[in-house]
């Protein structure tokens, strides 16, 4: 039995950007419901359910993502569809208004999209950490000032693979402990009673911080839980500097971005050099198994030009 404190509903203070922005402020999350339009979910989630089928995950002809039980090699099956939904989603007048509010700024959406599909766990055993996923973003994106917006792509209930934060946890800095394995967030750091989920509906969005912790939760149903995050950063912080390699000269990666400025950055020891999947790090030496001519790479730059994280982008 999944059973986590709901979380606090914050939809009534939509509107009201310094109430909405001082909650934000103080839990580093915002369950809002009722932001996004329905029929572009809805939209959303056919491609989904293409991208599944492609993969033979799913039957398309049943309306329940149930799992044919295939296993698939592919990381996550329906980031097939690049920046598709991506696109539309950014776009929607509503939930623009709402970051607009929290960051007192325009927000500026990186092109990260994660189309997850979080398949079938099992059922859950007596006394299983069902937090274990438990991991802040920021650990792994450094530099990058970003806010999630993570939302369903059709309704989960909190027993059958939903999504939890722990509000407060962005204000108590990395939680991840480099010395362990896997680098995770050991068990205890974050009381069990901190943990919130709820019922999500189509429509909902759970904003939050790239501080605050947060999990998938096991999954004991048949079916594929589909959701989607993206990710926004204030105008007024530092931007990732994004596009095509131009060129490697031993640690000087020079990106040609969308504006079609050259942008040359620095990569050292201290790089998070990251694949998406699978982890963990990639030693500087192997550099170029990110950055090679025409690969499109986000990199998180210092003033200085040394780069705190590298990573694959696909779009
Ligand atoms: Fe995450």
């Amino acid at each position: 039995m999944i059973d986590v404190t709901p979380l606090t509903d914050s939809t009534s203070l939509i509107g009201d950007a310094a109430a909405l922005r001082q909650r934000y402020e103080d839990e580093g999350a915002l369950y809002l419901r009722g932001v996004m339009d329905p029929e572009l979910i809805a939209w959303a989630r056919e491609k989904y359910r293409g991208a599944l089928a492609d993969e033979g995950l799913i039957d398309p002809v049943v309306e329940a993502p149930v799992w044919t039980g295939r296993v698939t090699k592919t990381w996550r099956p329906c980031d097939a569809l690049g920046t598709t939904v991506w696109h539309e989603v950014v776009k929607q007048p509503e939930l623009n208004a709402i970051m607009r509010d929290i960051f007192d700024a325009e927000p500026v959406w990186i092109p990260i999209a994660a189309h997850r599909s979080g398949f079938p766990t099992g059922p859950v055993a007596e006394g299983q950490d069902i937090f274990s996923g438990r991991h802040q973003d920021g650990f792994y994106n450094e530099g990058m000032l970003f806010t999630i917006c993570w939302m369903p792509i059709r309704d989960v209930d909190m027993d059958s693979g939903s999504f939890a934060v722990a509000p407060g946890t962005h204000k108590r800095g990395i939680l991840h402990d480099t010395s362990v394995e896997g680098n995770a967030i050991p068990f205890g750091t974050i009381p069990e009673d901190a943990w919130r989920s709820a019922d999500f509906r189509v429509g909902d969005v759970l904003i939050f911080n790239y501080l605050t912790a947060h999990t998938a939760l096991p999954n004991p149903s048949d079916e594929i839980r589909m959701s989607l995050d993206v990710r926004a950063i204030p105008a007024w912080a530092p931007q990732p500097v994004i596009g095509a390699v131009d060129s490697v000269d031993g640690t000087d990666v020079t990106i040609r971005t969308e504006d079609d400025e050259l942008v040359t950055v620095h990569v050292s020891d201290e790089t998070l050099i990251r694949d998406m999947n699978p982890w963990p790090r990639i030693p500087t030496n192997e550099l170029e198994r990110i950055a090679y001519p025409g690969a499109h790479v986000m990199a998180m730059a210092r003033e200085d030009r040394s780069v705190t994280v590298l990573r694959r982008n696909f779009y």
